[in-house]
Order: C-alpha cells, then sequence, then structure tokens
C-alpha cells in the first residue's frame, strides 16, 4: 500500500497552541494515521508559540509578497509532528491567541491571516516545494477553508481536497468587497463559490469547493443538513450530502490515560479504582468542597460559550443543589457565565466550585476525580470531553446533541439490563432531569460501578477514525485518477 501525503492545514495544534478540541484533533489525528500509512504533514499560522516550538526549522520557500509583506515556510518537527509554519510577521508576530488581540477583540485583519494560510497551503499542493507534493490537502474549519479554494481557481493540477466542519457556527465571514484583495477571481463570487448572503464565507469556500466535506460525528453530519442545525449552510450541505460524510473524533489515549498520567494525585486503572478515591478527594479540597466521598460531585471542563448552554446550569442551580450533589467547574469564556458561577460558589461554599482560566492539568484531575460530567450542549459537533470522562470512569450526562449523542449510552432500562449503559442522555434542555437520573443511579453504588466499568472498556482511541480516514483519503485519490 502505497503512502498517502496529506497536508493538514490548521489555526491550532495541541500541544503548541490550543484553544478547543480542534487543536486535540489536529495534533492528534497525524499520529494515529501514521499505522495507515498516511504521512501527514501539519501547515501552521507562525504564531510566536509556533515558532517558539520550532527553534531549528529550515526555511524551504519564500514567498516575497503575502498580503503586505514577506513570508517564508518553515518545515521543522515538534512533538513528533511534521510541521510546515507559515511565517509571516506582519500577519502573525502579535501577542494574545490564535484569533483574538489579548483584550479580546478579533485581529481586524483575520480575514489576511487565513488566506494567507489557504494561500500558502495550495501553493504546496500546486507544488512550489522541491522535496515535497502532496496528495490531499485537509483543511480544517473556516480559518483553512481558502486553502481547497485557491487550489481549485488556481488551475493546472492539483491535489485532492477535503474539509472538515469542526463546528459550523464559525464561518468565517467577511465582506464582500475584498473578493480581489484576497486575490480570488470574479467568478468565486458566486453562489457556487465563496459567496454567502452577500459576505465571502471561508467555511462555504471550504464547503462548496472541496472534493470531500467531512465532519467530526454522524449525528452532526445528519443535524447539520436540516435547517434546524445547518446554521445556514443545510441547502449547501444537502446538495452535497454525496461527499460529506461523519466521522467521529478520538482521543490520544496515550494523554489521557488514567494509568500513566502524571497530572493525577493517584493514577488508577479498572483493576485499581480504589486508587481513584484519592483524586476525588483532591478535587474536592483543590474547589473548597466536603472531602465526602458519599457526595456525588458533578463537574464541567468547557469553554463557557451559548454553545455549550452552561447558562442552564445556573438557571437549575437551586434544585441541582437541592439533590445534595457537589458541582466543580472549570471554564473559560463569557464573562456572565463566569460571574454567574462565581456568584453561585460564594453563595454556596463547600457545595459549589470555580476554576476560571485554561488549565490542562486540572482538566485531567477533574476527569479522574468527578463522578459525572455535565455536557448540556445545543449543540456539539462531536466533543472531547465525553471522552475523556469515558476513559477516566467519570459518567458523562449529555444532552442529546451531535457527537454526545453517538458516543455516550444511556442508562435506560434496556441498556441497563443489557449491561451497556456509559452515561446519561437528556433531551435538549432538560438538564435538570439528568442531574435527577445521575442522583438516582448514585443511591445504587453497584449500578454506577458497572457503569463505570462499562464507560472505561470504550474504545475512545483514533485507531477506527483513523482507518476511516485513510479510507477517505485513498478512495478520492482513487476517484480522481479514475
Ligand atoms: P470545544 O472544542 O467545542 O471547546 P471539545 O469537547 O471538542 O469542545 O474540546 C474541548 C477541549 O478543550 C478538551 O480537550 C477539553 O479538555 C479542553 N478544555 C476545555 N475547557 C478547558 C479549560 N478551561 N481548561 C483546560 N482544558 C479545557
Ligand atoms: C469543535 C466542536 C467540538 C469538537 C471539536 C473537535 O470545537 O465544538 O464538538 O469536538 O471541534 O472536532
Amino acid at each position: 500500500m502505497s503512502t498517502v501525503r496529506v497536508l493538514a492545514i490548521a489555526s491550532e495544534i495541541f500541544p503548541i497552541i490550543k484553544t478547543g478540541g480542534l487543536a486535540d484533533v489536529a495534533g492528534a489525528l497525524p499520529l494515529a494515521l501514521e499505522p495507515e500509512n498516511v504521512a501527514t504533514v501539519t501547515m501552521l499560522p507562525g504564531y510566536p508559540a509556533v515558532l517558539a516550538a520550532l527553534p531549528a526549522a529550515e526555511p524551504v520557500h519564500r514567498f516575497p509578497a503575502m498580503f503586505g509583506g514577506p513570508a517564508r515556510l518553515l518545515r521543522g518537527r515538534a512533538a513528533g509532528l511534521d510541521l510546515l509554519a507559515l511565517d509571516a510577521p506582519h500577519l502573525f508576530a502579535r501577542p494574545g491567541g490564535p484569533y483574538q488581540s489579548p483584550d479580546g477583540p478579533d485581529w481586524p485583519d483575520n480575514a489576511f491571516r487565513f488566506a494567507a494560510l489557504g494561500l500558502a497551503a495550495a501553493a504546496v499542493g500546486g507544488g512550489c516545494l522541491r522535496d515535497y507534493r502532496p496528495d490531499i490537502l485537509h483543511a480544517h474549519d473556516w480559518q483553512a477553508g481558502l486553502a481547497p479554494a485557491y487550489a481549485h481557481y488556481n488551475g493546472g493540477p492539483r491535489p485532492g481536497t477535503v474539509t472538515t466542519i469542526h463546528n459550523l457556527a464559525f464561518q468565517g465571514q467577511f465582506p464582500g468587497d475584498l473578493l480581489s484583495l484576497l486575490q480570488l477571481p470574479p467568478q468565486a463570487w458566486s453562489i457556487d463559490g465563496v459567496e454567502f448572503h452577500g459576505a465571502i464565507s471561508f467555511l462555504k469556500a471550504g464547503l462548496a469547493l472541496s472534493d470531500r466535506i467531512t465532519t467530526v460525528s454522524p449525528t452532526y453530519a445528519a443535524e447539520i443538513r436540516t435547517p434546524e442545525g445547518g446554521m445556514g449552510f443545510d441547502g449547501l450541505l444537502r446538495a452535497r450530502a454525496g461527499v460529506l460524510r461523519g466521522i467521529l473524533n478520538g482521543i490520544d489515549t496515550k494523554i489521557w490515560n488514567p494509568a500513566t498520567d502524571i497530572a493525577l494525585a493517584a493514577t488508577f486503572d479498572a483493576r485499581r479504582m480504589a486508587r481513584r478515591a484519592v483524586n476525588k478527594q483532591a478535587l474536592q479540597a483543590r474547589f473548597g468542597l466536603a472531602t465526602d466521598p458519599g457526595a456525588l460531585l458533578l463537574g464541567v471542563v468547557s469553554r463557557l460559550t451559548w454553545q455549550k448552554g452552561l447558562d442552564q446550569l445556573l438557571d437549575n442551580l437551586a434544585p441541582i443543589l437541592a439533590l445534595g450533589v457537589q458541582l466543580a467547574i472549570l471554564g473559560t469564556g463569557d464573562r456572565d457565565l463566569e460571574q454567574g458561577f462565581a456568584a453561585a460558589a460564594e453563595a454556596h461554599p463547600g457545595q459549589v466550585g470555580c476554576a476560571f482560566g485554561y488549565d490542562e492539568s486540572l482538566a485531567h484531575q477533574m476527569q479522574a476525580g468527578l463522578d459525572a460530567l455535565l455536557v448540556p450542549s445545543r449543540f456539539e459537533p462531536c466533543g472531547l470531553t465525553q471522552l475523556c470522562a469515558l476513559r477516566y470512569g467519570t459518567l458523562p450526562v449529555v444532552a442529546r446533541a451531535g457527537g454526545l449523542a453517538d458516543t455516550v449510552i444511556d442508562a435506560n432500562e434496556a441498556a441497563l439490563a443489557a449491561g451497556t449503559a456509559t452515561g446519561i442522555q437528556f433531551a435538549q434542555g432538560m438538564l435538570l432531569m439528568g442531574a435527577e437520573r445521575a442522583a438516582a443511579l448514585w443511591r445504587q453504588p453497584d449500578i454506577w460501578a458497572a457503569m463505570r466499568r462499562n464507560a472505561m472498556r470504550c474504545d475512545v482511541s483514533w485507531q477506527r477514525p483513523a482507518a476511516q480516514y485513510a479510507a477517505l483519503y485513498r478512495d478520492l485519490i482513487a476517484a480522481r485518477a479514475a
């Protein structure tokens, strides 16, 4: 089987720069694809963190003028990943996150920052590097959406193109009058091109012009073809249903391994579950909660945004706390939600605790010490935290949406009888009912322990998804050769 060369294009990658699950996927999928004989190089914007991770990178190409300044491609390895960084100081040498200035708002030139990424990827796809030419360009989310578009409009031989939707809510919309400044041809301004309701949408570009589209769970692949879940793209996605597929995410089971995790107070596995209690106790202490092993410890590890539905937790706080449970929140995001949870912690010392910010070790400690993880998302393309929870024996209590529906087996009577339940699903908006069911199951320790064993037995690794991506790449190459 010949090696497939994939150039992945992503705006974040774990462990170098991360705001959410996209980084986890971009960092883990290349490693999982190696046994499938797929060699991935990932192109990233040359943010300070990326350049710092590549001190010995070699310049392999120069763009004399890339949207207002010179740029170069640096090739190097970091964290086991083969990387191409787009070093363009006028676009990327800035403090702050990948998309925003340190004080909050999006960078005003984001259209150019991420168009540059797409342009560079299309140039590599077109053969601008002497010793590397990919078979596939794999664009992740809107930030990479112009890569397939430039490859399409450039004419000439090009690699196969795949766009993966991690989140349809982020569409990369910019004013239509940027079209020529973005070096897009006039014909791109059409319903089959980059135009979306009078604006340019980078995501639309990827969805309209890629050979294949994937998203990160089968249920989300179905939801986004409906008016309710399509966020304006359902028509396009229905028209392209023949090339759209849902492939579930996995997690890196080496990084997320309770038997070896150095962040934990005590490592454990399915045969040494008693040690898990040490993590719960440490977590209760960390959040200022009563160190009561018998209290049901519910938690959240999440961006605090509308998507994640955590306002429902605040709205139902009183009846949920009346169940006698404890609550530990790790999150960062909307100020209103942070303030709401901070006020809840103040009003209920010993029962509610919060940590605001982004804390990778604490995320691991929570998965190891919580009894159940609450994920009341309004929509969830895949969701990774419930997969981490399963692996660490924390039972996910999730809204029935997207990848949450695909990865958690609800503790209904049939699943309990069959011994397959791994968590709780509740209908949209019914978080309180989910919490009540969790509290009822907690009062039946044998059932809880059995569900926990089922959870820890789930295959949440990248093995199966990686095989599906590899097959998709090979099918696409074969289809284009035919
Ligand atoms: P999304 O990408 O929509 O935020 P996912 O569940 O796919 O949701 O991925 C979230 C990732 O970010 C997971 O790896 C999770 O552990 C991590 N995460 C979310 N919030 C925090 C936080 N406050 N601190 C540390 N890790 C977090
Ligand atoms: C997005 C989605 C999340 C998904 C992640 C990785 O951030 O919100 O559901 O797990 O991308 O694909």
